[in-house]
């Protein structure tokens, strides 16, 4: 298994295990589930069907929230030279619930850099642009435009780098080898980027709560050894698991692979024809599928309903049921999958050719505030 924030190959739920193991995080159990949703009434789909798995000091943010305190939240996108796919989405999806939940403000950071000093990109103007093209599409998801702030690296580099420096000085490069591997290929960059994934935890002096793919939490790791000395809060991670891409089980929805991924630009045509080629766990005939049922549990369409599309777990226990016993077709199930997707995908869509991004990054009152931000250690 490899697993770094520039490589993930995770191929079965052991290895998830295995990472709870070995980053020290603790599993999201039934009793920390009860406790959120003594807040917030229902639990989102995404922590139900336990996508989000594991989780780090989740727990004590609660503890908190619950004593009249505020944490607030933090996520990521870094661009890169392929194009957003809906498994991007995902941490998205479930930060801007949380937010309306336990309503508190959301930082969101576009690093440019990232992916240019990790030679995942050759033309860094091109990944410039797209920064804000991905914005756009996360503002669209619906985050409230006065508690949210989405910022580029270079465009606010001004106030990251007021923390970076303090940031930077803390951490060896000793360190930043075990925790994030680097080879002696690595650029300069990649070390001193850390400091910068860093820097936002430290926008408020409170819990920052940080919902994202596992492969990110070992900035967070680095975090939590140098927050206390700042007089500030060592970061809470909520984590997740890696979507399926559309090459069947544990394969990744990558963005340099069309075939792959559902991308967020997609039209209806495309979305209908990647689904009804994703890879299935229907028979090969019709004969046989009515006689032998089909197999849910490697079948995309049916993991892409069970982790976040069909939100009613009576519907989804009926469509296992009926493709177990062979009466769903794996047709049917597609179709089904598909109108799912598109319903979410087209609505995005639209959402995102109204979005007035300049709230999100300039003029809500987040925003406005965090222009003015002056770190104080
Ligand atoms: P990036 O752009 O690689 O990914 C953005 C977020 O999406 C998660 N993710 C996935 N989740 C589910 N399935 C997938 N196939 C999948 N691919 C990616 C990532 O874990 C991440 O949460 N360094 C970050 C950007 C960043 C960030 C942050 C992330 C900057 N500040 C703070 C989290 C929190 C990155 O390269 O993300």
């Amino acid at each position: 298994m490899i697993l770094n924030p520039w490589e993930v190959d995770v191929k079965s739920e052991e290895d998830y295990e295995r990472l709870v193991e070995i980053f020290g995080v603790r599993k999201i159990d039934e009793f920390i589930l009860l406790e959120i949703q003594k807040i917030t009434g229902e639990l989102h789909v995404l922590l139900r069907r336990k996508f989000f798995y594991a989780h780090r000091d989740f727990d004590i943010a609660i503890k908190y929230y619950l004593n009249g305190k505020k944490f607030f939240l933090y996520t990521g996108r870094a661009p890169s030279k392929g194009k957003m796919h809906i498994g991007h989405l995902v941490p998205f999806i479930f930060t801007r619930w949380l937010q309306e939940k336990f309503d508190v403000n959301v930082y969101i950071q576009i690093p440019d850099e990232e992916k240019y000093w990790a030679k995942k990109a050759d033309n860094y103007y091109e990944i410039r642009e797209k920064a804000y093209e991905d914005a756009r599409a996360i503002a669209a998801l619906g985050f409230d435009p006065d508690k949210t702030f989405i910022f580029i690296n270079s465009e606010y580099i001004k106030q990251l780098y007021s923390i970076a420096i303090h940031v930077a000085r803390e951490i060896n490069l000793n360190t930043a080898k075990k925790v994030f591997g680097f080879s002696d290929e690595a650029t300069i960059g990649l070390p001193f980027y850390i400091a910068l994934q860093i820097a936002p935890t430290f926008f408020e002096r409170t819990i920052p709560v940080i919902p994202c793919g596992i492969d990110q939490d070992p900035y967070f790791r680095v975090q939590r050894d140098i927050a206390e000395k700042f007089g500030y809060y060592k970061a809470s991670t909520i984590l997740s698991k890696f979507v399926w891409g559309l090459n069947g089980p544990y394969t990744k929805m990558s963005s340099s692979d069309p075939n792959s991924a559902i991308f967020i630009t997609d039209d209806k045509e495309t979305v209908k024809r990647k689904i009804f080629k994703a890879f299935s766990g229907g028979r090969p005939t019709l004969e046989e599928h009515r006689k032998y049922g089909g197999i849910p549990d490697i079948d995309v369409s049916y993991y892409w309903l069970s982790i976040l599309f069909e939100e009613d777990d009576r519907k989804l226990s009926e469509i296992r049921e009926k493709y177990i016993t062979g009466k769903l077709t794996t047709g049917e199930l597609k179709e089904y999958t598909f109108n799912k997707i598109w319903d979410f995908l087209s609505r995005l869509q639209d959402n995102i050719k109204k979005i007035n991004l300049d709230k999100y990054m300039y003029d809500g009152r987040l925003a406005r505030e965090m222009w003015e931000f002056k770190f104080i250690k």
